[in-house]
């Protein structure tokens, strides 16, 4: 009897012990994984919501910049619509850097986390851009 309360013990701790890795996950779901972003936009009346949901960002901010540049500067298409109606002007530095006006600890911490230099700076930091 008192053996086998032990194995029983044992079992439960084995398994315990065997799962922990699960468990830890678990636990850590929300806050793993990525680099510590801010985004400061929020108290900003009208300005928390970007200008496509947060997952079609961070998955195709690239693109969309991309599919901008080439809208405005072959097609003087300069004004975007969101999805639910917002207007905003097709610009990397009026548009996304005013919202995200902290470009060190929101793009730029996020490159360097995934290890890519967009060089667009070479340009659009250039006061020539705020004409
Ligand atoms: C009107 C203000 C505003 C503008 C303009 C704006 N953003 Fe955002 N952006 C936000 C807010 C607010 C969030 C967070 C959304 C959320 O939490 O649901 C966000 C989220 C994001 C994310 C996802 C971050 C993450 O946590 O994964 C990326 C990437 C991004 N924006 C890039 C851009 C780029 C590039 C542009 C220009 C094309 C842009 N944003 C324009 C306000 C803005
Ligand atoms: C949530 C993380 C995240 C944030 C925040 C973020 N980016 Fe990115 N960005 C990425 C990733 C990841 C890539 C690389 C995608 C790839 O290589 O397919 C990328 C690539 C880019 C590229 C293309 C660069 C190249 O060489 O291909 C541009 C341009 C860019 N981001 C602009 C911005 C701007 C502007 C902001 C801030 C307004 C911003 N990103 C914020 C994750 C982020
Ligand atoms: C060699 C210089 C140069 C580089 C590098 C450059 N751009 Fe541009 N970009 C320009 C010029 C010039 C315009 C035209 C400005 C206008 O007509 O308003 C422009 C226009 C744009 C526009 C539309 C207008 C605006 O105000 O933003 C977007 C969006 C854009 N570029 C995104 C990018 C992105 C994203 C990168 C990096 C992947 C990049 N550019 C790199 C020179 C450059």
């Amino acid at each position: 009897m008192n053996d086998r309360g032990k194995i029983v013990a044992g079992l439960i701790i084995f398994l315990v012990l065997i799962t922990t890795p699960i468990w830890m996950n678990l636990v850590a779901e929300g806050d793993a994984e990525g680099p510590e972003i801010e985004i400061l936009t929020k108290d900003v009346p009208g300005q928390d919501k970007c200008v496509k949901s947060k997952t079609e960002m961070a998955a195709q901010h690239m693109d969309l910049l991309n599919t901008w540049r080439d809208e405005v500067v072959r097609s003087k298409a300069r004004v975007y619509q969101t999805a639910d109606g917002r207007y905003y002007a097709k610009s990397l530095t009026h548009t996304c850097l005013k919202c995200h006006s902290n470009k060190d600890k929101f793009c730029d911490r996020c490159h360097i986390y995934v290890g890519v230099n967009p060089y667009c700076w070479d340009c659009h930091n250039e006061p020539k851009e705020f004409k």
